[in-house]
C-alpha cells in the first residue's frame, strides 16, 4: 500500500541551483510526485508552518531562512512514503547524514539543510494540505 508525504526544497538549496538534481534524486528513489509547486513563505506563512518549533531557540532564525528565497513543495507518494523518504534525506544535521543522502550531497549546516520532509501521516497530510488546493492535488 503507497501513501504520501510532503518535502520542501528549501531556500539554501534552491539558490545553488540543487532543484533539479533534488528531484531527480527523489525521482530515482522511487517516489512519485503528485503535486508540486515552486513558491515563496512569507515570515508570517514560515511562521504558521513551522508553529510546533515556536518555543525552540533557532525559531526565529528558521523562519527567517525559510522566507529567505523560493521553496519547491511537493506531495510525494510511494509505499511507507514518511519513513522512506526521511532516510533519503538523512540526519537534520549533514554533518550525521549518512553517505548519499541529500542532505549528506547538498546541506551544508543544520539550519540550512536543502530540504524538509515530513515526521508523520498525520502531519505530511496537514502540510500538503498548508500548500495545495483540491484542485492542485489528485
Ligand atoms: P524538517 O522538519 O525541516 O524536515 O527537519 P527535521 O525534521 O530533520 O528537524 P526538526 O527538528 O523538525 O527541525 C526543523 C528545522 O529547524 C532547523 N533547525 N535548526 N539551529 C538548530 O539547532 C536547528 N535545529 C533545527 C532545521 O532547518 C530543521 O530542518
Ligand atoms: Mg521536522
Amino acid at each position: 500500500m503507497t501513501n504520501r508525504t510532503f518535502t520542501m526544497i528549501k531556500p539554501d538549496a534552491t539558490a545553488k541551483g540543487h532543484t533539479g538534481a533534488i528531484l531527480d534524486q527523489i525521482v530515482k528513489a522511487g517516489f512519485t510526485i503528485k503535486a508540486m509547486k515552486w513558491t515563496k513563505l512569507t515570515p508570517d506563512k514560515a511562521g504558521e508552518f513551522y508553529e510546533v518549533h515556536k518555543e525552540r531557540p533557532f525559531y526565529s532564525e528558521l523562519v527567517q531562512f525559510m522566507s529567505s528565497g523560493p521553496i519547491v513543495a511537493a506531495i510525494l507518494e510511494k509505499e511507507n512514503a514518511v519513513a522512506e523518504f526521511r532516510k533519503l534525506i538523512g540526519a537534520t544535521n549533514p554533518a550525521q547524514a549518512d553517505e548519499g543522502t541529500i542532505r549528506k550531497n547538498f546541506a551544508t549546516s543544520v539550519g540550512e539543510n536543502a530540504v524538509h520532509g515530513s515526521d508523520s501521516d498525520e502531519n505530511a497530510n496537514i502540510e500538503g494540505n498548508f500548500f495545495f488546493s483540491l484542485l492542485e492535488r489528485f
